[in-house]
């Protein structure tokens, strides 16, 4: 049959840019009826056409119209492994629509073009064969001016989810069929294709066009002067380039009598300069983003305001590049890169990647046999993508292992288009690529190649000159940082690295947008196994920066001030170093504030000169502090756009910096108040009430508490649970039974002026523990507790356990009222941070409720903690409650459920809020990392076992 054998296409015509025509065109989309068969032998030959089936929205996809189920997977082919056939159970949907054709519509032909159609169809107009075609995520066109009628005509597709190309198309992505991208009747073209070819000479500053086009046509840019025929080479003495920095673009027409095709041009120019990608003659610096298709009720089928919505969100967090992961996107994606500035790496729609599960017998990439349908989709990328200044890079795969017919894509690539770069990461020995690649690289791997003293790969090893070829090509990080649920940490311990080495050309975050879906009538995200599927891929694709509905996760903000292109560093001088390529910082106002305690004191401008690209320059600013203020006192430097940019206003913040200032030593504490007075069977300290036997504190102030009590565990986040058991910190934290520590009151000891109160903390069936020591003391109106946490026992494992080097967290818990649930606090903010995700998170002061201090995670997990808080305040709606104060800081989360409801919930709306807030009042917790997919934390944000003291200071606010 036409969906499982190895022809890409019948009756297509040959793939040519996206164009837009002064040409009629009719658009399709819209509501189309419907019918889903289960097994396509049960299909009619020729759908059905019957008005009492189903309908649905076009573009869409059936299972996200109530019509079958999405389904997750992500490498596994969810049927058998037998290339190139598809199992019988291949859900086949017909769908049909009438249209009018327009009175006035020419007559002299037509073309039929779908933008994507998954995985495969046939068309029918007016009851006769057009013809059939695959390759999900590319456009298909047919001619059927001689089929169409005046008046009615009807329009039928019958899409297979399987076929043929499925094999080709395993990327990590829900399996989503149907018609999800326009569907529009074209009039025949005059001008078929356009090929402009627009360099940028750096040394003289021209420009150079050629435009390969319809014979006869001409060419014109009415703002350069322009107007030549097509074919004819000129060069233009002056123009100003494209970059995704300063994203200039030139309006032009090529034009035929009868039709006008417009476009944009940009000018710049690819090269590969002495082992290097360099555009317009300086060598890039990738700070991008993997992104995927998604929308959490649509799928992949996304609005032109989803598209630009991603890109003014990225040009917001400073990115500014983009690998299309893994396939090329819808074309009006491309438009907006072009208007607003991102560089592309546009990839092929294609992936192999569940050949894994056979060793790699059978995968396409090593069968000449696969070749045409390979090549066909390398052709059509290319073909639909040629013209846009942003696609700076062809990628021909994804994880599709090493063959070749790569060998065939990559030649084909650069005879056609010599004027862009080809990558592809996963064939090691890159002798196709123009680069070196890696995913989910461990630091101090990257450092080796930055330095080219990586070690060789085997596929490398017996060919010196392909190995001499492969460590001169500079390196992308296709992949890194998978930003699967709270995480990734180490993204400033990256891009240290990155920018050290010039080989190293940056990197693309995994991923972009977590792919969490709302089914119709639904309230919480599914994802994988939430069907009771078998063959799944559970949360894997719940990995981005933005949460499914599009909100930036705090892994997104931390990206953000990483990677931010402008670096101001030091107080006296002030630096300002631009780290942009292109552009001076002309567009940027500088601003600063002085604040004490967080409030602040003074502010004004930084006069900053001229800093062209790469360049520093050095600003003095007059730090008096006014002698009379005691606090601790911050200089916080902001660089925030001068004038509105089309994906921000003015005074939209760019870069920041903050820089402690010399403060005036903290007033001594009060002197310490009466001692412990025994009443009614309780203890009595300050304002603490503790139960006489086992030393609690139940009443603080009069706010009935429970706790404080060490707290050594965490629900896990994603990246704590690892990848398949891979690098997961969590087996060993329950190995040593961190999830199921024992309290037990060794002695409570009153004396004048303290109460001590011993415990030991430890897992049932284990010898290891910690000796938790809570010492109380009252100092004037306050209560400060200071504990002491000292392990002891068989950490370092025995022939039996394995040793347990880290805690997820050392601090105390408690419960308070849930009436308290306003939240200020003076430390880091506004969001949540950890030891490794904390560059954006800045002293000040904030307000939040107990709600609002919740990150939303897809599937529950640690989140929400802020850090180096110097103290909070939690109160009622009378302002009555309780102050936290650490020494000098602590780590604060609060939530409504406790960490073990956070670790047993798999969605959101599992959570249910409990009578109290919970608070962690955390000395530290353990880093993040990235294990999810990549290495764990590094030793430097590990909370290592080791003997710990830290204290907090509480005391009344209100009239409690
Ligand atoms: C990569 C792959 C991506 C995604 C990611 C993990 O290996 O290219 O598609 O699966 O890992 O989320």
């Amino acid at each position: 049959m036409y969906f499982d054998d190895l022809t890409p296409s019948t009756g297509c015509r040959e793939p040519r840019a996206w164009l837009k025509s002064s040409r009629p065109r009719l658009s399709l989309n819209g509501r189309w009826k419907f019918e889903l068969w289960s097994d396509p032998a049960d299909a009619p030959a020729v759908p059905d056409v019957r008005e009492d089936c189903g309908e649905l929205e076009i573009p869409g996809h059936w299972v996200l119209q109530g019509h079958d189920r999405p389904r997750y997977t992500n490498t596994a082919f969810p049927f058998p492994i037998d290339p190139p056939r598809t199992p019988d159970a291949n859900p086949t949907g017909d769908h049909w629509r009438w249209f009018d054709l327009p009175d006035d519509w020419p007559a002299d032909g037509a073309v039929l073009r779908f933008d994507g159609v998954d995985s495969c169809f046939k068309v029918w107009l007016n009851g006769t064969e057009v013809g059939t075609a695959k390759g999900s995520r590319l456009p298909s066109e047919f001619d059927v001016g001689e089929l169409l009628r005046p008046g009615r005509n009807l329009l039928t597709v019958r899409v297979h989810q399987w076929s043929s190309g499925s094999y080709l198309e395993d990327q990590d992505m829900w399996w989503l069929p149907g018609i999800f991208r326009d569907v529009t009747l074209l009039a025949r073209p005059l001008i078929d294709d356009v090929f402009v070819h627009a360099d940028y000479d750096h040394l003289t500053g021209s420009g150079r066009l050629l435009v390969e086009t319809a014979a006869g046509a001409v060419v014109r840019i009415p703002e350069l002067g322009i107007e030549i025929a097509a074919g004819m080479a000129v060069t233009i003495p002056a123009v100003e380039p494209w970059s995704a920095e300063a994203p200039r673009l030139y309006d032009a027409t090529v034009a035929v009598p009868g039709e006008t095709v417009e476009l944009r041009i940009g000018f710049r120019t690819v090269a590969m300069i002495d082992g290097l990608l360099t555009v317009n003659g300086r060598p890039l610096f990738f700070r991008g983003v993997n992104r995927h298709e998604h929308d959490e009720r649509r799928g992949r089928a996304l609005t032109v305001d989803a598209m630009r919505q991603d890109l003014v969100l990225m040009k917001q967090h400073n990115l500014n590049a983009v690998r299309t992961a893994h396939y090329p996107p819808h074309p009006a994606f491309l438009d907006l890169c072009d208007e607003l500035g991102l560089w592309v790496i546009d990839e092929c729609d294609l992936e192999t990647h569940g050949f894994i599960y056979t060793d790699w017998r059978g995968n396409p990439a090593d069968d000449p046999d696969w070749a045409p349908m390979m090549l066909d989709r390398m052709r059509r990328m290319v073909e639909r993508d040629k013209n846009h200044p942003s696609v700076i890079l062809w990628s021909l795969a994804n994880e599709s292992h090493r063959g070749r017919n790569f060998g065939t894509l990559a030649g084909w690539t650069r005879e056609r288009d010599p004027g862009r770069a080809v990558f592809y990461e996963r064939d090691r020995s890159y002798e196709f690529s123009d680069f070196y690649s890696l995913m989910y690289t461990p630091l101090e791997d990257l450092e080796a190649i930055g330095t080219r003293t990586e070690d060789v790969p085997p596929e490398t090893a017996d060919d010196p000159a392909l190995e001499t070829r492969r460590r001169g090509l500079p390196f992308v990080l296709a992949e890194y940082a998978h930003a699967m649920g709270n995480g990734p940490g180490g993204l400033a311990d990256y891009q240290r690295v990155l920018e050290r080495y010039p080989r190293l050309q940056g990197g693309f975050v995994w991923e972009w947008i977590d792919h969490g879906l709302l089914l119709p009538g639904a309230t919480d995200h599914v994802y994988g196994g939430d069907f009771g599927e078998r063959v799944h891929g559970a949360n894997f694709c719940i990995d981005g920066l933005l949460f499914p509905d599009r909100t930036p996760s705090p892994g997104l903000i931390e990206y953000k001030k990483v990677i931010e292109p402008v670096r101001i560093t030091g107080t006296e001088p002030i630096t300002i170093q631009n780290l942009r390529t292109f552009t001076a910082l002309d567009d940027l106002e500088f601003v600063w504030s002085q604040e004490v305690d967080g409030v602040e004191v003074r502010a004004g401008q930084l006069e900053v000169p001229e800093v062209g690209p790469g360049e520093s320059v050095e600003v003095r600013l007059d730090l008096q502090a006014p002698t009379d203020v005691v606090g601790e006192r911050w200089l916080t430097v902001r660089a925030v756009l001068a004038k509105d940019e089309p994906w921000a206003e003015a005074g939209h913040e760019i870069a920041w910096a903050q820089f402690a200032l010399p403060s005036a030593p903290p007033k001594d504490p009060s002197p310490v108040r009466g001692p412990v007075v025994h009443r009614a069977g309780d203890l009595v300290l300050g304002g603490g009430e503790f139960d006489r036997r086992t030393g609690r504190l139940m009443r603080l102030f009069g706010v009935p508490v429970d706790g404080p009590r060490l707290d050594l565990w965490r629900a896990p986040t994603d990246n704590d649970n690892g990848q398949g058991g891979r690098n997961a910190v969590v087996t060993e934290w329950r190995a040593a039974g961190l999830d199921r520590l024992l309290h037990r009151v060794d002695e409570v000891e009153t004396g004048e002026r303290e109460l001590v109160v011993r415990t030991r903390v430890a897992p049932d069936g284990l010898g290891l523990g910690v000796r938790a020591t809570y010492r109380w003391v009252a100092l004037g109106d306050c209560l400060r507790l200071t504990m002491d946490v000292v392990p002891e026992g068989e950490w370092g494992g025995t022939a039996v356990t394995p040793r347990c080097g880290s805690w997820p967290r050392v601090g105390v818990r408690m419960a308070v009222p849930r009436s308290l649930d306003n939240v200020r606090w003076y430390g880091g903010g506004p969001g949540e941070a950890y030891a490794d995700s904390r560059e954006a998170a800045r002293v000040g002061r904030y307000v939040r409720t107990v709600d609002e201090l919740q990150t939303p995670y897809v599937v529950p997990q640690e989140n929400g903690s802020r850090i180096d808080v110097r103290w909070a305040e939690l109160t009622d709606a009378d302002g009555n409650g309780l102050r936290v104060a650490g020494s000098p800081s602590f780590q604060l989360t609060a939530r409504r459920w406790t960490s073990e409801d956070l670790e047993l919930a798999r969605h959101r709306s599992d959570l249910s809020s409990r009578d109290h807030v919970y608070l962690n009042l955390d000395l530290a917790q353990h880093g993040l990392g990235s294990a999810s997919c990549g290495p764990p934390a590094t030793a430097q944000h590990a909370l290592e076992v080791a003997p710990r003291t830290f204290g907090l200071l509480f005391r009344r606010l209100g009239g409690t």
